[in-house]
Protein backbone atom coordinates (compact mmCIF):
# COMPACT_ATOMS: atom_id res chain seq x y z
CA UNK A 1 0.00 0.00 0.00
CA UNK A 2 1.08 3.46 -0.47
CA UNK A 3 2.73 3.37 3.32
CA UNK A 4 5.19 0.71 1.82
CA UNK A 5 6.49 3.62 -0.18
CA UNK A 6 5.32 2.70 -3.66
CA UNK A 7 4.93 6.36 -5.11
CA UNK A 8 2.96 8.14 -7.90
CA UNK A 9 4.82 8.63 -11.47
CA UNK A 10 3.80 10.42 -14.53
CA UNK A 11 1.66 7.99 -16.92
CA UNK A 12 -1.74 8.95 -17.26
CA UNK A 13 -2.62 5.85 -19.22
CA UNK A 14 -0.30 2.55 -18.55
CA UNK A 15 -0.74 -1.14 -19.98
CA UNK A 16 0.45 -4.13 -17.88
CA UNK A 17 1.08 -6.68 -20.05
CA UNK A 18 3.15 -10.02 -18.93
CA UNK A 19 5.50 -9.35 -21.70
CA UNK A 20 6.58 -5.65 -23.11
CA UNK A 21 5.80 -5.16 -26.59
CA UNK A 22 9.81 -5.65 -27.40
CA UNK A 23 12.36 -8.89 -26.30
CA UNK A 24 15.21 -8.22 -25.32
CA UNK A 25 18.29 -10.28 -27.82
CA UNK A 26 21.64 -10.11 -25.62
CA UNK A 27 24.57 -11.99 -27.76
CA UNK A 28 28.34 -11.06 -28.88
CA UNK A 29 27.11 -8.16 -30.66
CA UNK A 30 25.52 -6.84 -27.39
CA UNK A 31 21.85 -5.74 -26.75
CA UNK A 32 19.29 -5.59 -29.44
CA UNK A 33 15.59 -5.73 -29.31
CA UNK A 34 12.53 -8.13 -31.16
CA UNK A 35 8.89 -7.67 -31.62
CA UNK A 36 7.72 -10.20 -29.17
CA UNK A 37 5.15 -12.63 -30.26
CA UNK A 38 1.38 -13.34 -30.07
CA UNK A 39 -2.02 -11.24 -30.68
CA UNK A 40 -1.86 -9.32 -27.49
CA UNK A 41 1.48 -7.32 -28.51
CA UNK A 42 -0.23 -6.70 -32.34
CA UNK A 43 -3.48 -5.52 -30.93
CA UNK A 44 -2.34 -3.16 -28.31
CA UNK A 45 1.15 -1.43 -29.46
CA UNK A 46 -0.80 0.86 -32.09
CA UNK A 47 -3.07 1.83 -29.52
CA UNK A 48 0.14 2.44 -26.89
CA UNK A 49 1.39 4.78 -29.52
CA UNK A 50 -1.63 6.73 -30.24
CA UNK A 51 -2.09 7.44 -26.71
CA UNK A 52 1.70 7.88 -25.85
CA UNK A 53 1.31 5.56 -22.59
CA UNK A 54 3.45 3.41 -20.43
CA UNK A 55 3.81 -0.23 -20.85
CA UNK A 56 4.91 -2.37 -18.00
CA UNK A 57 5.78 -5.66 -18.91
CA UNK A 58 8.70 -8.36 -18.60
CA UNK A 59 11.66 -8.11 -21.26
CA UNK A 60 11.34 -11.69 -22.28
CA UNK A 61 14.55 -13.13 -20.81
CA UNK A 62 15.33 -14.39 -17.06
CA UNK A 63 17.31 -11.71 -14.91
CA UNK A 64 17.60 -9.24 -17.09
CA UNK A 65 17.81 -5.76 -14.92
CA UNK A 66 16.58 -2.69 -17.47
CA UNK A 67 15.62 0.70 -16.74
CA UNK A 68 12.69 2.44 -17.86
CA UNK A 69 13.02 3.50 -21.50
CA UNK A 70 11.17 6.28 -22.74
CA UNK A 71 10.69 6.18 -26.76
CA UNK A 72 8.83 9.06 -28.90
CA UNK A 73 5.73 7.47 -28.06
CA UNK A 74 5.84 5.23 -24.85
CA UNK A 75 7.83 4.65 -22.83
CA UNK A 76 8.44 0.79 -20.93
CA UNK A 77 8.82 -0.04 -17.92
CA UNK A 78 10.31 -3.47 -17.39
CA UNK A 79 9.69 -5.78 -14.88
CA UNK A 80 12.65 -8.63 -13.77
CA UNK A 81 11.81 -12.48 -13.93
CA UNK A 82 14.18 -14.34 -12.21
CA UNK A 83 14.98 -17.50 -13.49
CA UNK A 84 12.76 -19.13 -11.01
CA UNK A 85 10.19 -17.36 -11.55
CA UNK A 86 10.08 -18.14 -15.84
CA UNK A 87 9.96 -21.81 -14.66
CA UNK A 88 7.32 -21.45 -12.06
CA UNK A 89 5.40 -18.34 -12.86
CA UNK A 90 5.53 -18.23 -16.30
CA UNK A 91 6.27 -21.42 -17.62
CA UNK A 92 4.44 -23.10 -15.02
CA UNK A 93 1.19 -21.96 -13.38
CA UNK A 94 0.65 -19.50 -16.42
CA UNK A 95 1.16 -21.67 -19.54
CA UNK A 96 1.20 -25.29 -17.98
CA UNK A 97 -1.91 -24.25 -15.63
CA UNK A 98 -4.04 -21.47 -16.59
CA UNK A 99 -3.36 -21.55 -20.33
CA UNK A 100 -4.43 -25.22 -21.00
CA UNK A 101 -7.09 -25.50 -18.64
CA UNK A 102 -8.53 -21.80 -20.54
CA UNK A 103 -8.30 -23.78 -23.47
CA UNK A 104 -10.83 -26.73 -23.08
CA UNK A 105 -8.45 -29.11 -21.28
CA UNK A 106 -7.00 -29.65 -24.34
CA UNK A 107 -3.83 -31.13 -22.42
CA UNK A 108 -4.32 -31.60 -18.67
CA UNK A 109 -2.94 -28.76 -16.98
CA UNK A 110 -0.95 -28.83 -14.23
CA UNK A 111 -1.25 -26.77 -10.49
CA UNK A 112 1.46 -26.88 -8.01
CA UNK A 113 1.74 -24.76 -4.59
CA UNK A 114 4.59 -23.40 -5.81
CA UNK A 115 3.77 -22.42 -8.96
CA UNK A 116 1.29 -20.38 -7.44
CA UNK A 117 2.97 -18.74 -4.71
CA UNK A 118 5.13 -17.61 -7.79
CA UNK A 119 2.39 -16.17 -9.90
CA UNK A 120 1.39 -14.42 -6.91
CA UNK A 121 3.91 -12.43 -5.90
CA UNK A 122 5.16 -11.65 -9.92
CA UNK A 123 1.52 -10.27 -9.62
CA UNK A 124 2.91 -8.21 -6.81
CA UNK A 125 5.86 -7.34 -8.73
CA UNK A 126 3.68 -6.03 -11.69
CA UNK A 127 1.31 -3.67 -9.32
CA UNK A 128 4.51 -1.87 -7.77
CA UNK A 129 5.61 -1.27 -11.04
CA UNK A 130 2.38 -0.20 -12.35
CA UNK A 131 1.91 1.98 -9.99
CA UNK A 132 5.00 3.76 -9.93
CA UNK A 133 4.51 4.41 -13.21
CA UNK A 134 0.99 5.38 -12.77
CA UNK A 135 0.06 9.26 -12.33
CA UNK A 136 -2.63 10.17 -10.02
CA UNK A 137 -6.16 9.12 -11.13
CA UNK A 138 -4.94 7.83 -14.14
CA UNK A 139 -6.10 4.68 -16.17
CA UNK A 140 -4.15 1.35 -15.98
CA UNK A 141 -5.26 -1.54 -18.37
CA UNK A 142 -4.20 -4.87 -17.26
CA UNK A 143 -3.98 -7.64 -19.58
CA UNK A 144 -4.33 -11.60 -19.49
CA UNK A 145 -4.11 -14.57 -17.94
CA UNK A 146 -0.92 -13.80 -16.48
CA UNK A 147 -1.63 -11.23 -14.20
CA UNK A 148 -5.15 -11.87 -13.01
CA UNK A 149 -4.44 -10.93 -8.85
CA UNK A 150 -3.37 -7.09 -10.23
CA UNK A 151 -6.05 -5.35 -10.41
CA UNK A 152 -6.84 -6.29 -6.47
CA UNK A 153 -3.54 -5.55 -5.57
CA UNK A 154 -3.24 -2.04 -7.46
CA UNK A 155 -6.88 -1.15 -5.95
CA UNK A 156 -5.24 -1.80 -2.76
CA UNK A 157 -2.33 0.42 -3.60
CA UNK A 158 -3.75 3.10 -5.57
CA UNK A 159 -7.42 3.61 -4.35
CA UNK A 160 -6.75 6.98 -6.98
CA UNK A 161 -6.86 4.78 -10.59
CA UNK A 162 -9.14 3.66 -13.01
CA UNK A 163 -8.20 -0.06 -13.22
CA UNK A 164 -9.33 -1.76 -16.55
CA UNK A 165 -9.02 -5.82 -16.91
CA UNK A 166 -9.04 -7.63 -20.20
CA UNK A 167 -8.76 -11.43 -20.99
CA UNK A 168 -7.47 -12.49 -24.59
CA UNK A 169 -8.13 -15.58 -24.05
CA UNK A 170 -11.22 -17.39 -23.47
CA UNK A 171 -12.75 -17.72 -20.36
CA UNK A 172 -13.87 -21.84 -19.86
CA UNK A 173 -17.17 -22.62 -18.45
CA UNK A 174 -18.02 -22.97 -15.48
CA UNK A 175 -17.38 -26.99 -14.92
CA UNK A 176 -13.82 -26.60 -15.89
CA UNK A 177 -12.61 -23.45 -14.38
CA UNK A 178 -13.78 -25.05 -10.82
CA UNK A 179 -10.75 -27.23 -11.02
CA UNK A 180 -8.66 -24.34 -10.45
CA UNK A 181 -7.43 -25.04 -6.74
CA UNK A 182 -7.36 -21.09 -6.40
CA UNK A 183 -10.29 -19.94 -8.62
CA UNK A 184 -11.94 -17.67 -5.65
CA UNK A 185 -8.24 -15.93 -5.01
CA UNK A 186 -8.60 -15.61 -9.23
CA UNK A 187 -11.65 -13.84 -9.52
CA UNK A 188 -11.18 -11.65 -6.66
CA UNK A 189 -8.55 -10.57 -8.06
CA UNK A 190 -10.06 -9.91 -11.32
CA UNK A 191 -12.82 -7.87 -9.35
CA UNK A 192 -10.65 -4.97 -8.49
CA UNK A 193 -11.05 -3.64 -11.84
CA UNK A 194 -13.99 -1.11 -12.74
CA UNK A 195 -14.57 -2.93 -15.43
CA UNK A 196 -13.90 -6.34 -16.64
CA UNK A 197 -13.51 -7.19 -20.48
CA UNK A 198 -13.41 -10.80 -22.42
CA UNK A 199 -13.65 -11.22 -26.31
CA UNK A 200 -17.52 -12.99 -26.47
CA UNK A 201 -20.76 -12.50 -24.14
CA UNK A 202 -20.62 -16.21 -23.08
CA UNK A 203 -17.40 -15.70 -21.24
CA UNK A 204 -18.90 -12.59 -19.32
CA UNK A 205 -21.85 -14.67 -18.08
CA UNK A 206 -19.45 -17.48 -17.41
CA UNK A 207 -17.42 -14.64 -14.73
CA UNK A 208 -20.88 -13.62 -13.69
CA UNK A 209 -21.75 -16.79 -12.52
CA UNK A 210 -18.35 -17.71 -10.78
CA UNK A 211 -18.46 -14.59 -8.76
CA UNK A 212 -21.93 -15.62 -7.39
CA UNK A 213 -20.92 -18.69 -7.19
CA UNK A 214 -17.45 -18.45 -5.62
CA UNK A 215 -17.95 -14.65 -3.69
CA UNK A 216 -21.32 -15.07 -3.13
CA UNK A 217 -21.41 -11.60 -4.15
CA UNK A 218 -24.72 -10.04 -6.13
CA UNK A 219 -24.43 -9.98 -10.06
CA UNK A 220 -26.69 -8.57 -12.58
CA UNK A 221 -28.46 -11.54 -14.16
CA UNK A 222 -29.15 -10.42 -17.79
CA UNK A 223 -27.74 -11.44 -20.71
CA UNK A 224 -24.39 -9.62 -21.67
CA UNK A 225 -24.31 -8.06 -25.51
CA UNK A 226 -21.42 -7.24 -27.45
CA UNK A 227 -20.18 -3.70 -26.59
CA UNK A 228 -23.41 -3.27 -24.50
CA UNK A 229 -25.59 -4.53 -22.12
CA UNK A 230 -22.77 -4.73 -19.04
CA UNK A 231 -22.84 -6.50 -16.40
CA UNK A 232 -22.76 -5.66 -13.00
CA UNK A 233 -21.07 -6.74 -9.53
CA UNK A 234 -21.38 -5.28 -6.31
CA UNK A 235 -18.75 -5.12 -4.31
CA UNK A 236 -19.04 -2.98 -1.21
CA UNK A 237 -20.17 0.51 -2.31
CA UNK A 238 -18.27 -0.06 -5.68
CA UNK A 239 -19.57 -1.96 -9.46
CA UNK A 240 -18.12 -3.81 -11.07
CA UNK A 241 -18.42 -3.65 -14.68
CA UNK A 242 -18.41 -6.93 -16.84
CA UNK A 243 -18.28 -6.86 -21.01
CA UNK A 244 -17.63 -8.17 -24.61
CA UNK A 245 -15.13 -6.75 -26.13
CA UNK A 246 -14.05 -8.65 -29.34
CA UNK A 247 -10.45 -7.64 -29.92
CA UNK A 248 -9.48 -7.04 -33.74
CA UNK A 249 -6.66 -5.50 -36.18
CA UNK A 250 -5.45 -2.82 -37.16
CA UNK A 251 -7.59 -3.45 -40.89
CA UNK A 252 -6.85 -0.26 -42.74
CA UNK A 253 -3.45 -0.23 -42.16
CA UNK A 254 -2.68 -3.82 -43.43
CA UNK A 255 -4.95 -2.79 -46.07
CA UNK A 256 -2.55 -0.32 -47.24
CA UNK A 257 0.70 -2.85 -46.68
CA UNK A 258 -1.43 -5.58 -48.99
CA UNK A 259 -2.19 -2.97 -51.51
CA UNK A 260 1.56 -1.68 -52.26
CA UNK A 261 3.38 -1.97 -55.35
CA UNK A 262 6.30 -3.83 -52.98
CA UNK A 263 4.29 -6.17 -51.67
CA UNK A 264 2.39 -7.21 -54.38
CA UNK A 265 5.56 -7.65 -55.65
CA UNK A 266 6.87 -10.14 -53.01
CA UNK A 267 3.79 -11.50 -53.33
CA UNK A 268 4.37 -12.67 -57.13
CA UNK A 269 7.80 -13.79 -55.94
CA UNK A 270 6.46 -15.94 -53.29
CA UNK A 271 4.47 -17.88 -55.88
CA UNK A 272 7.07 -18.47 -58.38
CA UNK A 273 9.35 -19.39 -56.13
CA UNK A 274 6.47 -22.20 -55.10
CA UNK A 275 6.53 -23.55 -58.65
CA UNK A 276 3.60 -21.25 -59.57
CA UNK A 277 0.98 -23.44 -57.95
CA UNK A 278 -2.95 -23.31 -58.94
CA UNK A 279 -3.80 -22.98 -54.75
CA UNK A 280 -1.03 -21.81 -52.02
CA UNK A 281 -2.91 -22.81 -48.91
CA UNK A 282 -1.46 -21.09 -46.01
CA UNK A 283 -1.50 -21.52 -41.98
CA UNK A 284 0.14 -18.87 -39.65
CA UNK A 285 0.27 -19.44 -36.50
CA UNK A 286 2.33 -19.93 -33.01
CA UNK A 287 3.43 -23.31 -32.50
CA UNK A 288 1.14 -24.13 -29.96
CA UNK A 289 -1.38 -26.90 -29.60
CA UNK A 290 -4.59 -25.11 -28.80
CA UNK A 291 -3.96 -23.55 -32.66
CA UNK A 292 -4.66 -27.35 -34.58
CA UNK A 293 -2.23 -27.56 -36.85
CA UNK A 294 -2.20 -30.99 -36.37
CA UNK A 295 -5.74 -31.07 -37.62
CA UNK A 296 -5.08 -29.33 -41.04
CA UNK A 297 -2.25 -31.47 -41.34
CA UNK A 298 -4.25 -34.67 -41.22
CA UNK A 299 -7.03 -32.95 -43.35
CA UNK A 300 -4.65 -31.71 -46.15
CA UNK A 301 -2.94 -35.22 -46.16
CA UNK A 302 -6.02 -36.93 -46.56
CA UNK A 303 -7.25 -34.72 -49.28
CA UNK A 304 -4.46 -35.55 -51.08
CA UNK A 305 -4.53 -39.42 -50.43
CA UNK A 306 -7.96 -39.31 -51.60
CA UNK A 307 -6.93 -37.40 -54.69
CA UNK A 308 -9.24 -34.26 -54.19
CA UNK A 309 -6.71 -32.00 -53.43
CA UNK A 310 -3.47 -32.50 -56.10
CA UNK A 311 0.15 -31.87 -54.75
CA UNK A 312 1.02 -30.57 -57.36
CA UNK A 313 -1.01 -27.61 -58.46
CA UNK A 314 -2.67 -27.35 -54.40
CA UNK A 315 0.09 -26.79 -52.19
CA UNK A 316 0.41 -25.99 -47.95
CA UNK A 317 2.87 -23.16 -46.42
CA UNK A 318 2.79 -23.60 -42.76
CA UNK A 319 4.81 -20.69 -40.99
CA UNK A 320 5.56 -21.66 -37.15
CA UNK A 321 6.55 -19.20 -34.76
CA UNK A 322 8.63 -21.04 -31.91
CA UNK A 323 6.89 -20.58 -28.77
CA UNK A 324 7.20 -21.61 -24.81
CA UNK A 325 9.69 -24.18 -25.94
CA UNK A 326 10.85 -25.43 -22.50
CA UNK A 327 7.37 -26.20 -21.58
CA UNK A 328 6.90 -29.74 -22.28
CA UNK A 329 3.33 -30.37 -24.07
CA UNK A 330 4.79 -28.01 -26.92
CA UNK A 331 7.62 -30.14 -27.18
CA UNK A 332 6.10 -32.86 -28.11
CA UNK A 333 3.67 -31.18 -29.85
CA UNK A 334 6.47 -29.77 -32.19
CA UNK A 335 7.97 -33.37 -32.82
CA UNK A 336 4.07 -34.48 -33.99
CA UNK A 337 4.00 -31.45 -36.39
CA UNK A 338 7.40 -31.91 -37.68
CA UNK A 339 7.00 -35.63 -38.42
CA UNK A 340 3.80 -34.85 -39.89
CA UNK A 341 5.15 -32.47 -42.50
CA UNK A 342 7.58 -34.94 -43.41
CA UNK A 343 5.44 -37.81 -43.30
CA UNK A 344 3.34 -36.09 -45.86
CA UNK A 345 6.32 -35.01 -48.17
CA UNK A 346 7.59 -38.63 -47.95
CA UNK A 347 4.24 -39.88 -49.41
CA UNK A 348 3.49 -36.86 -51.93
CA UNK A 349 6.70 -34.59 -52.61
CA UNK A 350 8.79 -34.56 -55.37
CA UNK A 351 12.35 -33.80 -55.39
CA UNK A 352 12.41 -29.85 -55.29
CA UNK A 353 8.80 -29.81 -54.82
CA UNK A 354 7.57 -30.30 -51.44
CA UNK A 355 4.01 -30.49 -50.80
CA UNK A 356 4.10 -29.38 -47.65
CA UNK A 357 6.40 -25.68 -46.83
CA UNK A 358 7.02 -25.84 -43.65
CA UNK A 359 8.84 -22.77 -41.68
CA UNK A 360 9.68 -22.94 -37.94
CA UNK A 361 10.44 -19.10 -37.41
CA UNK A 362 8.58 -16.09 -37.38
CA UNK A 363 8.62 -13.66 -40.27
CA UNK A 364 8.60 -9.88 -41.04
CA UNK A 365 4.99 -8.01 -41.05
CA UNK A 366 5.89 -6.70 -44.94
CA UNK A 367 6.57 -10.84 -45.65
CA UNK A 368 3.78 -11.95 -43.52
CA UNK A 369 1.52 -9.42 -45.66
CA UNK A 370 3.28 -10.68 -48.81
CA UNK A 371 2.17 -14.24 -47.64
CA UNK A 372 -1.59 -13.45 -46.90
CA UNK A 373 -1.83 -11.60 -50.41
CA UNK A 374 -0.38 -14.25 -51.82
CA UNK A 375 -2.25 -17.24 -49.90
CA UNK A 376 -5.83 -18.52 -51.85
CA UNK A 377 -7.04 -20.23 -49.03
CA UNK A 378 -5.92 -19.38 -45.43
CA UNK A 379 -6.39 -22.44 -43.01
CA UNK A 380 -7.03 -21.52 -39.42
CA UNK A 381 -7.87 -24.85 -37.44
CA UNK A 382 -7.98 -23.79 -33.84
CA UNK A 383 -9.34 -26.51 -30.97
CA UNK A 384 -9.96 -23.27 -29.12
CA UNK A 385 -8.89 -19.49 -29.80
CA UNK A 386 -9.82 -16.61 -27.57
CA UNK A 387 -10.35 -14.61 -31.21
CA UNK A 388 -7.54 -15.48 -33.57
CA UNK A 389 -5.80 -12.16 -35.23
CA UNK A 390 -4.16 -13.97 -37.93
CA UNK A 391 -8.11 -14.99 -39.76
CA UNK A 392 -9.00 -11.31 -39.40
CA UNK A 393 -5.41 -10.02 -40.34
CA UNK A 394 -5.82 -12.28 -43.74
CA UNK A 395 -9.37 -10.75 -44.48
CA UNK A 396 -8.07 -7.08 -44.35
CA UNK A 397 -5.42 -8.14 -46.90
CA UNK A 398 -7.48 -9.57 -49.37
CA UNK A 399 -7.72 -5.97 -51.09
CA UNK A 400 -8.95 -7.24 -54.12
CA UNK A 401 -11.96 -9.74 -52.61
CA UNK A 402 -10.28 -12.50 -53.21
CA UNK A 403 -8.78 -15.29 -51.30
CA UNK A 404 -11.30 -17.98 -48.95
CA UNK A 405 -11.00 -18.39 -45.24
CA UNK A 406 -11.02 -22.18 -43.55
CA UNK A 407 -12.00 -21.01 -40.10
CA UNK A 408 -12.59 -23.39 -36.78
CA UNK A 409 -15.77 -22.90 -34.96
CA UNK A 410 -14.46 -22.55 -31.80
CA UNK A 411 -12.48 -19.31 -32.53
CA UNK A 412 -13.51 -16.24 -31.00
CA UNK A 413 -13.37 -14.73 -34.77
CA UNK A 414 -16.20 -17.31 -35.83
CA UNK A 415 -18.83 -15.41 -34.43
CA UNK A 416 -18.14 -12.86 -36.47
CA UNK A 417 -16.27 -14.31 -39.80
CA UNK A 418 -20.26 -15.66 -40.51
CA UNK A 419 -19.00 -16.14 -44.07
CA UNK A 420 -15.94 -17.76 -44.13
CA UNK A 421 -16.16 -21.47 -44.73
CA UNK A 422 -16.45 -22.61 -41.29
CA UNK A 423 -15.97 -26.30 -39.51
CA UNK A 424 -15.38 -28.28 -36.48
CA UNK A 425 -11.63 -29.05 -35.52
CA UNK A 426 -12.87 -32.33 -34.30
CA UNK A 427 -14.44 -33.76 -36.97
CA UNK A 428 -11.98 -34.40 -39.89
CA UNK A 429 -14.55 -34.85 -42.46
CA UNK A 430 -15.86 -31.52 -41.90
CA UNK A 431 -12.80 -29.94 -42.14
CA UNK A 432 -11.63 -31.81 -45.26
CA UNK A 433 -15.31 -30.64 -46.74
CA UNK A 434 -14.51 -27.25 -45.69
CA UNK A 435 -11.09 -26.93 -47.66
CA UNK A 436 -11.84 -28.93 -50.42
CA UNK A 437 -14.95 -26.70 -51.17
CA UNK A 438 -13.07 -23.22 -50.22
CA UNK A 439 -10.31 -24.40 -52.87
CA UNK A 440 -13.12 -25.63 -55.13
CA UNK A 441 -15.31 -22.35 -54.81
CA UNK A 442 -16.86 -20.75 -57.68
CA UNK A 443 -15.32 -17.30 -58.02
CA UNK A 444 -18.06 -15.36 -57.62
CA UNK A 445 -19.38 -16.86 -54.62
CA UNK A 446 -15.81 -16.79 -53.28
CA UNK A 447 -15.95 -12.90 -53.94
CA UNK A 448 -19.29 -12.32 -52.60
CA UNK A 449 -18.00 -14.14 -48.66
CA UNK A 450 -14.82 -12.61 -49.20
CA UNK A 451 -16.67 -8.83 -48.95
CA UNK A 452 -18.97 -9.25 -46.36
CA UNK A 453 -16.05 -10.79 -44.28
CA UNK A 454 -13.92 -7.46 -45.19
CA UNK A 455 -16.60 -5.14 -44.17
CA UNK A 456 -16.60 -6.38 -40.84
CA UNK A 457 -13.31 -6.55 -40.75
CA UNK A 458 -12.67 -2.84 -41.71
CA UNK A 459 -15.62 -1.28 -39.86
CA UNK A 460 -14.23 -3.11 -36.07
CA UNK A 461 -11.18 -3.12 -35.97
CA UNK A 462 -8.62 -2.92 -33.11
CA UNK A 463 -9.18 1.21 -32.75
CA UNK A 464 -12.94 0.61 -31.96
CA UNK A 465 -11.60 -2.18 -29.74
CA UNK A 466 -9.93 -0.09 -27.63
CA UNK A 467 -11.84 3.04 -27.80
CA UNK A 468 -15.12 0.91 -26.17
CA UNK A 469 -13.39 -0.60 -23.69
CA UNK A 470 -11.95 2.24 -22.32
CA UNK A 471 -15.43 4.69 -23.23
CA UNK A 472 -17.03 1.86 -21.01
CA UNK A 473 -14.09 2.21 -18.22
CA UNK A 474 -14.26 6.00 -18.24
CA UNK A 475 -17.51 6.29 -17.90
CA UNK A 476 -19.19 6.86 -14.51
CA UNK A 477 -20.62 4.17 -12.69
CA UNK A 478 -23.98 5.28 -11.06
CA UNK A 479 -24.28 2.86 -8.28
CA UNK A 480 -24.93 -1.11 -8.72
CA UNK A 481 -27.32 -2.32 -11.37
CA UNK A 482 -27.21 -5.79 -9.80
P1 LIG B 1 -1.89 -15.81 -30.50
O1 LIG B 1 -2.06 -14.51 -29.83
O2 LIG B 1 -2.43 -16.97 -29.72
O3 LIG B 1 -0.49 -16.09 -30.94
P2 LIG B 1 -3.35 -14.62 -32.76
O4 LIG B 1 -3.74 -15.24 -34.07
O5 LIG B 1 -4.44 -13.86 -32.10
O6 LIG B 1 -2.78 -15.80 -31.83
O7 LIG B 1 -2.15 -13.61 -32.98
C1 LIG B 1 -0.93 -14.05 -33.51
C2 LIG B 1 -0.13 -12.85 -33.98
O8 LIG B 1 1.22 -13.26 -34.23
C3 LIG B 1 -0.68 -12.28 -35.28
O9 LIG B 1 -0.58 -10.88 -35.25
C4 LIG B 1 0.25 -12.90 -36.33
O10 LIG B 1 0.43 -12.08 -37.45
C5 LIG B 1 1.55 -13.05 -35.59
N1 LIG B 1 2.29 -14.23 -36.10
C6 LIG B 1 1.97 -15.53 -35.94
N2 LIG B 1 2.86 -16.33 -36.56
C7 LIG B 1 3.76 -15.53 -37.13
C8 LIG B 1 4.95 -15.76 -37.91
N3 LIG B 1 5.38 -17.00 -38.25
N4 LIG B 1 5.63 -14.67 -38.32
C9 LIG B 1 5.22 -13.43 -37.98
N5 LIG B 1 4.13 -13.16 -37.26
C10 LIG B 1 3.41 -14.18 -36.83
C1 LIG C 1 -1.31 -15.12 -26.52
C2 LIG C 1 -1.54 -14.60 -25.11
C3 LIG C 1 -0.57 -13.47 -24.80
C4 LIG C 1 0.86 -13.92 -25.07
C5 LIG C 1 1.00 -14.45 -26.49
C6 LIG C 1 2.38 -15.00 -26.79
O1 LIG C 1 -1.62 -14.09 -27.40
O2 LIG C 1 -2.88 -14.17 -24.97
O3 LIG C 1 -0.71 -13.06 -23.45
O4 LIG C 1 1.75 -12.87 -24.86
O5 LIG C 1 0.06 -15.49 -26.70
O6 LIG C 1 2.76 -15.95 -25.85
P1 LIG C 1 4.06 -15.77 -24.93
O7 LIG C 1 3.95 -16.84 -23.90
O8 LIG C 1 5.21 -15.94 -25.85
O9 LIG C 1 4.00 -14.39 -24.34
Amino acid sequence: DRASGVGHGVAEFVVVANRLPVDIVQDEQGVSWNTSPGGLVTALEPILRARRGAWVGWAGAADVEVDPMSGDDMTLHPVRLSEREVIDYYEGLSNAGLWPLYHDVIVKPEYRREWWDAYAAVNRRFAETASRAAAEGATVWVQDYQLQLVPRMLRTMRPDLKIGFFLHIPFPPVELFLQMPWRTEIIEGILGADLVGFHLPGGAQNFLYLVRRLTGLPTSRGNVGTRSRFGAVAVGARTVRVGAFPISVDSSTLEDRARSADVRAAAERLRSELGNPETIMLGVDRLDYTKGIDVRLHAVGELYAQGRLDPTREVLVQLATPSRERVGSYRAMRDDIEREVGRINGDFGRVGSPAVHYLHHSVSIDELVAFYVAADVMLVTPLRDGMNLVAKEYVACQADDGGALVLSEFTGAAAELRQAYQCNPHDLEDVKNAIDAAVHRPAALGRRRMRAMRRQVLQYDVALWARSFLDALSADNDGPEA
